[in-house]
């Protein structure tokens, strides 16, 4: 059952409707969903402490929405369409019913090797079906995932299995990017040499050669072997954790944000549903990594909720040339098309000649996600991706609002390039000025918060409610504050401005500058650093350090390059600074805070009018910085 809206005055009278009478609103839609027992109370809610319930005391699960639900309906429809990195590797299409045996073989899998309810299981797998077999394996039987982008190095890996003490980890020998193979099980290894797991549960892609330790490591297609393709699905509460997924904040190590079953759910398909204007037999492309919440919220379960055919594909935008994604639309016909700002720009660079062998005329919709998207961007989607017929969704949303917040639901809003448009029913915005006050009209621009719970929202961050409360709930009082501005024009639409914290957007991903420069310093010549956003033509934006070291008898480009090789190992190579300059000092003032604003003009290329530079402790610095600039 839909509960799409299909004109623009059906989702004015909704949105309405959702506000005044939210409870009503969600139990209406939360109704269309199997629940093994119906909640006594839709909502409960706090946002002091917080402490937020949804469908209280329901009883469900997930996957049994997925496939008990609509097996009878969908069962021979294609619930993945699995496109290799190598165009000329064979596609792999699961069934809803081949993928509901492949989930139960793998959930029983996964309890004879001792893991319960409520158990941790990390997954560090590349984009291939049995990724989001494992996420839906662990749902079935209540296990709690975290998948960890399997870009991300040992070290960062090893965080993440401490921090939620998982007890096992999925994982694969190796993974295909564009001409690289890249080892997976070498990195899981390195990592559990600093923390331990009872299993790891290896997936067979690459065939390389990967070192097993007995009685911990098995082959995934052993443990299925002789496992039965049935398995009742354990009952879970509305809010019994489904997932933990890390996200970098403005301090500290990155948090584990917490998303429960009932709310996340009910949320992931209606948002779906409204913003893409699925139909019955498109073929829907989001082309995220699993690695992050798109990926869990808009390849696996939203369009799965939906009966949908998500395609997954395993390789790069550029591989083996800079038409792949046009040369799979058109292979799969694809309907709607959901992508990041940042490739959309990768590709512009390339022009037009690789677009124009493919037939594109199956697109219907475009969807953008994860940083602001530029109007120049913007014009050459709409125009030579979507001919000029396709409505753009500029999706904003976070890891911890769990699904899309604001976004024009495709050909029923009225698009504008660069805006995200008006929020999706439900999600109750309010603009906040430094102090608090929320400002009210059109014609206003300030902090983005939310004054109302909507169901797939952060519960808490693992281990550390008090962390939850502090980042989100403390900043403005009574809301949940989005770290992002945002303008709300005369006509009333938002335009989301990026954050207002110290967390850098880089390529649609988000890097803590606290998480970047304690990974700098960790070079033992580094006395100090300071990390800095910059304007980025492809990323959005880019990472320029400046570091204070002691050069020994280093090169200056030697020692850039040994501190880009920490940074890599530490976090990723996607954490990699783009500049880094060695500097004399920084602007700190009296107290011993450093001026990050100073640094920020410089890095963005801005050299005169400083502002006020007279509580500074030694002014002379930023001259010194501003002459070596990179
Ligand atoms: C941050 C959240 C949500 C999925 C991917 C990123 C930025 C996201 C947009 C958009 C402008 C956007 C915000 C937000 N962002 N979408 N359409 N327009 N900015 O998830 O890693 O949790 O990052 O991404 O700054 O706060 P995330």
């Amino acid at each position: 059952m839909s509960d799409r809206l299909h004109t623009l005055s059906g989702y004015l009278y909704e949105y309405q409707k959702s506000v005044s009478q939210p409870e009503e609103f969600w139990a209406r839609i939360a109704d269309s969903f199997f629940w093994r027992k119906r909640w006594n109370k839709t909502l409960d809610w706090n946002f002091e402490k917080p402490d937020v319930k949804w469908f209280v005391n329901g009883k469900l699960n997930i996957t049994e929405n997925i496939f008990e639900r609509q097996l009878f309906t969908h069962a021979n429809q294609a619930a993945i369409i699995w496109e290799p990195n190598d165009p000329e590797e064979a596609t792999r299409t699961l069934t809803y019913r081949e993928l509901y045996k492949e989930v139960n073989r793998f959930a029983n899998a996964l309890k004879s090797k001792g893991i319960q309810k409520g158990d941790r299981v990390i997954i560090y797998m590349p984009m291939v079906p049995e990724a989001a077999v494992a996420m839906l394996a662990c749902a079935r039987i209540g296990a709690i995932h975290s998948v960890v982008f399997a870009g991300f190095s040992a070290s960062a890996l090893a965080d993440r299995i401490q921090d939620c003490k998982a007890k096992a980890v999925l994982t694969s020998d190796g993974n295909f990017r564009g001409n690289k193979k890249i080892p997976v099980k070498a990195v899981v290894d390195e990592a559990l040499e600093k923390v331990s797991v009872e299993t790891v549960i290896v997936y067979q892609r690459t065939q390389q050669e990967v070192t097993m330790k007995a009685g911990r490591d098995f082959w995934w297609h052993d443990v299925v072997a002789n496992e039965s393709t049935e398995n009742k699905a354990e009952e879970m509460d509305s809010e019994d954790m489904l997932f933990i997924l890390y996200t970098s904040g403005s301090t500290g190590k990155p948090k584990g944000v917490v998303h429960t079953t009932g709310g996340y759910m009910v949320y992931t398909k209606y948002s779906f549903e409204n913003v893409f204007q699925y139909s019955p037999g498109d073929i829907y492309w989001c082309t995220a990594d699993i690695g992050w919440i798109t990926g869990h919220s808009y390849i696996v379960y939203g369009p799965l909720l939906a009966g949908a055919t998500t395609l997954m594909f395993e390789g790069v935008p550029t591989y083996p040339n800079p038409g792949r994604f046009w040369q799979i639309v058109e292979k799969h016909k694809v309907n709607q098309f959901y992508t990041a700002p940042t490739a959309i720009r990768a590709l512009q660079a390339f022009g037009t000649e690789p677009v124009e062998g493919y037939d594109l005329s199956s697109l219907k919709v475009l969807g953008s996600v994860g940083e602001p998207i530029n109007e120049e961007a913007w014009h050459w989607y709409h125009t030579h991706i979507g001919k000029g017929h396709c409505p753009i969704v500029d999706t904003w949303w976070q890891t911890e609002t769990g699904g899309i917040m604001v976004s024009p639901l495709a050909g029923i809003t009225p698009t504008k390039p660069a805006y995200a448009t008006l929020p999706l029913p439900g999600i109750q915005l309010c603009i906040v000025d430094a102090d608090g006050k929320e400002l009210t009209g059109n014609g206003v621009e300030g902090n983005l918060c939310i004054k109302f719970p909507w169901p797939s929202m952060i519960r808490t961050t693992y281990g550390d409610h008090e962390r939850c409360r502090n980042t989100y709930f403390s900043t403005y009082k009574g809301m949940y504050f989005t770290g992002d501005g945002v303008k709300r024009d005369h006509d009333g639409y938002y335009r989301i401005l990026g954050r207002v914290d110290d967390v850098i957007n880089v390529s649609g991903h988000r890097m803590g500058t606290a998480e970047v420069e304690n990974a700098i310093n960790e070079h033992p010549l580094v006395i100090e650093s300071a990390v800095v956003g910059y304007p980025h033509e492809v990323k959005g934006q880019g990472i320029y350090a400046y570091v204070i070291c002691d050069m020994k008898n280093r090169t200056e480009e030697n020692l850039v390059n040994e501190i880009k090789d920490t940074v890599s190992k530490i976090i990723g190579p996607i954490a990699k600074p783009d500049k880094i300059q060695i500097v004399p000092g920084l602007p700190k003032t009296r107290s011993g805070k450093i001026m990050r604003r100073i640094l920020r003009k410089v890095a963005e290329g801005i050299t005169e009018n400083m502002g006020d530079t007279s509580t500074l402790l030694d002014p002379e610095v930023v001259n010194q910085i501003i002459q070596g600039r990179k």
